[in-house]
């Protein structure tokens, strides 16, 4: 199979792969600079960051790259608008925001000229963000690591999304390897987000613990936990999401009103935060359902290698 363009806006990148961004601090600007070194578009995680860091965040990764940066925002995050506007001041490529909709930021998007990329699970919401400006769709299945707008898989939601809408659609949600990417082209899709693969690179940020517990995973350890954001959430089984499910998970110790909703049950950054730094235990491990197939640590250029590989040895059917 050859690759399809995927244009947002009017960025094309040589592979129509996108890094999916990773809260908290999992995504940073070593990962996102070699996705985008690599042809395909980086990603960096911002929800919960503060804004300076966000700010440094972005400068590092343009000295390292001249591909294309984005960051990841979720709507639900108090600092949102802050956030947004200074990666519009840093010159971002694109902006990915998921987990709640805002009409300002497509706005703000019209306004700079940048790129805005819903991330949605369902047919409704991609039409509206179409009709608010967005320039592509992030379909998003149950899959997926991390926050959960739907408990739909991805093969049931992209179909419908890609008869939706006009923008182009990008297909994430278990996507682990060329094979993957192939099926989501095959079925509509102009590009692929994938998340979990770039978690087991050499240039993520996270704790030798957490990959460890990624490779070690099987798929009977994929559990689904509820998140006081008031979503659910895909995670790694732990003593933790055992707390969690049995309503025993400490309080927050200390709250900065971070969420602009919040069930305040735990603290998810908290967790997500210990558990990068290496405090599994005392932690969540966001993942995608299928990380079990994923049983290598690697530099995210031979990823890149390996993906494209598989997926161009993959037949053609009816074009594609
Ligand atoms: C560790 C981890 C953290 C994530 N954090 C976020 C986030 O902050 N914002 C977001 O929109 N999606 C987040 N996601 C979802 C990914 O960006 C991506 O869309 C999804 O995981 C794709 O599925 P895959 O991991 O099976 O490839 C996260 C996923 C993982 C695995």
């Amino acid at each position: 199979m050859k690759f399809p363009e995927l244009k947002i806006g009017a960025l094309v990148p040589r592979y129509p792969i996108i890094q999916g961004g990773m809260s908290l601090r999992v995504s940073t600007a070593p990962l996102a600079a070699a996705v985008a070194n690599a042809g395909g578009i980086g990603v960096i995680g911002a929800s919960a960051m503060p804004v300076e860091e966000l700010r440094n965040e972005i400068r590092l990764a343009r000295s390292k790259t001249k591909g294309i940066i984005g960051i990841n925002i979720m709507f639900a995050v108090r600092q949102f608008a802050a956030m947004v506007h200074t990666a519009i001041e840093e010159k971002i490529d694109l902006i990915i925001t998921g987990a709640g909709f805002s009409r300002d930021i497509f706005h703000w998007g019209k306004e700079s000229g940048v790129p805005i990329v819903s991330i949605v699970s369902s047919s409704k919401l991609a039409k509206i963000a179409e009709k608010l400006g967005a320039a592509a769709i992030v379909a998003e299945g149950t899959e997926a690591g991390g926050h959960l707008g739907t408990m739909r898989s991805i093969d049931e939601i992209l179909p419908e999304i890609v008869s939706a809408v006009k923008i182009p659609v990008i297909a994430a949600g278990g996507i682990v390897d060329g094979k993957g990417i192939a099926k989501a082209i095959r079925m509509g899709a102009s590009g692929v987000q994938m998340a979990t693969r770039f978690v087991m690179s050499t240039e993520c940020a996270v704790s030798d613990a957490f990959k460890q517990m990624y490779l070690k995973a099987t798929a009977e350890d994929v559990v689904v936990i509820t998140s006081p954001v008031g979503m659910p959430g895909r995670a790694l089984h732990n003593d933790f999401t055992d707390k969690i499910l049995n309503k025993a998970a400490p309080k927050p110790e200390a709250c900065d009103g971070c969420l602009k909703d919040c069930s305040r049950e735990y603290c998810i950054f908290q967790a997500l935060e210990n558990s990068r730094i290496g405090q599994v235990d005392q932690g969540v491990v966001f993942t995608g359902q299928n990380v079990y197939k994923i049983n290598d640590i690697l530099p995210v250029q031979e990823i890149f290698d390996n993906l494209i590989k598989e997926f161009e040895q993959e037949p053609e059917i009816d074009g594609y």
